[in-house]
């Protein structure tokens, strides 16, 4: 039930900091992740591995394209991600010691099993699925799996599936880094990030306390039929999310751009009644992001910046600031979620939308 929730989504984005935990429960120890967390043939599989393809729709592909940053980064291992219905009709050419990964919260989305039946004729060294059903069709026809725990989602608009689907794609990331020796993260570093994970739900708490302050923000989108994300790096995926997220409950339509590529487009589009979401993490990329907020003040846009209370981003009058606490770089993406799901909530119920129920939208897509 919802309980005292208005909406099974708010419930859910609430339960965030106890499925992250649930999710990392048994599979780490002091210094890193414990390998046979995804089966007793993971490690003879990870240390193989040269390649990784990595397919999923919707949100599910979102959680595959930060990954895609993480597992370059962290594990040195180059990936492709695709959606299903793109992948399954194309002719993937697949290089040796390939290995396949599906990202679904059902394990039951036809395009994505598709795939993966059409990849076991592929010559892949192995499929691991990761998947919040236990007994779906995707974890019985996957060689390793890694369950996501997040427990039942009822709101159309996935929320606690992406954050613990994010948590195990680092959990493979973190695996894959150690079952190799040329990974590019040592051991202190992967320490670091163990132990950030370990933090990291009473932090999701913090940022879910500023629940009141987005739903001010959010009084900004009511009236408007536009709306611009930007992020850069593993922030651009988050923006993409927050942008399906408020088109799917909203019906606003929103786009997202890596915000490097503002000036090559998109840019045309920003005028006062055109709100732009940036999320401004403290990385490496962070003096560059800043840069392309300025170009987006100078046309007059109204922006929305969710950022590191560290970096320096302040509210001015076409600014509004909301800081979230400080985290590991690496798990950035993971917190810079949540504002944005409470962003869309807030706005789809102030324009009376069906929140839990979008409409021409189903839970579990089982048709093409
Ligand atoms: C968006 C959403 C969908 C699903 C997609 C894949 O909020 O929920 O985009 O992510 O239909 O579903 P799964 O993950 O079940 O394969």
């Amino acid at each position: 039930s919802k309980g005292e929730y208005r909406h099974f989504m708010l419930k859910e984005i609430y339960e965030q900091p106890a499925v992250i935990s649930a999710a990392l429960e048994g599979r780490l120890s002091d210094t890193g992740v414990l390998v046979e967390s995804f089966g007793p043939e993971a490690a003879t599989l990870f240390a193989r591995t040269r390649q990784i393809h990595i397919i999923a729709c919707g949100t599910s592909y979102h959680a595959g394209l930060v990954a895609r940053y993480w597992l370059e980064r962290y594990a040195g291992v180059p990936v492709q991600v695709e959606v299903a219905s793109e992948y399954r009709y194309r002719h993937p050419v697949v290089p040796e010691d390939t290995l396949f990964v599906t990202l679904s919260q059902s394990g039951e989305t036809a395009d994505t099993l598709a795939a993966l039946r059409y990849a076991k004729t592929l010559g892949y060294i192995g499929a691991l699925g990761i998947c919040n059903v236990p007994g779906s069709s995707l974890v019985r026809e996957s060689d390793l799996t890694l369950m996501t725990r997040a427990g039942p989602e009822i709101g159309v608009a996935s929320t606690k599936a992406f954050t613990t689907q994010l948590i195990a794609l680092m959990l493979f990331t973190l695996a894959l880094a150690k079952s190799r020796s040329d990974a590019p993260l040592d051991a202190g570093e992967q320490g670091e990030i163990v132990q950030a994970l370990k933090a990291l739900a009473p932090i999701c708490q913090q940022v879910l306390a500023l629940n009141d302050e987005i739903e001010v923000l959010s009084q900004a989108f009511a009236e408007k039929h536009h709306a611009l994300f930007l992020g850069r790096g593993a922030h651009f995926p988050i923006a993409l999310e927050g942008a399906l997220k408020l088109k799917e409950i909203s019906y606003i339509h929103a786009e997202a751009y890596p915000a490097g590529e503002l000036k090559h487009g998109p840019l045309a589009l920003v005028d006062s009644e055109m709100p732009v979401i940036s999320v401004a993490p403290n990385d490496d990329l962070l003096e560059k992001l800043k840069s392309n907020l300025q170009e987006v003040r100078a046309r007059g846009g109204q922006l929305f910046v969710f950022a590191d209370k560290n970096v320096g981003i302040h509210a001015h009058d076409d600014t509004q600031v909301l800081h979230l606490p400080h985290i590991h770089e690496a798990l950035a993406p993971l917190l810079y979620t949540l504002p944005l799901q409470l962003l869309s909530y807030h706005v789809a119920v102030l324009k009376g939308t069906d929140v839990d129920q979008p409409r021409n939208l189903a839970k579990s897509v089982t048709v093409e």
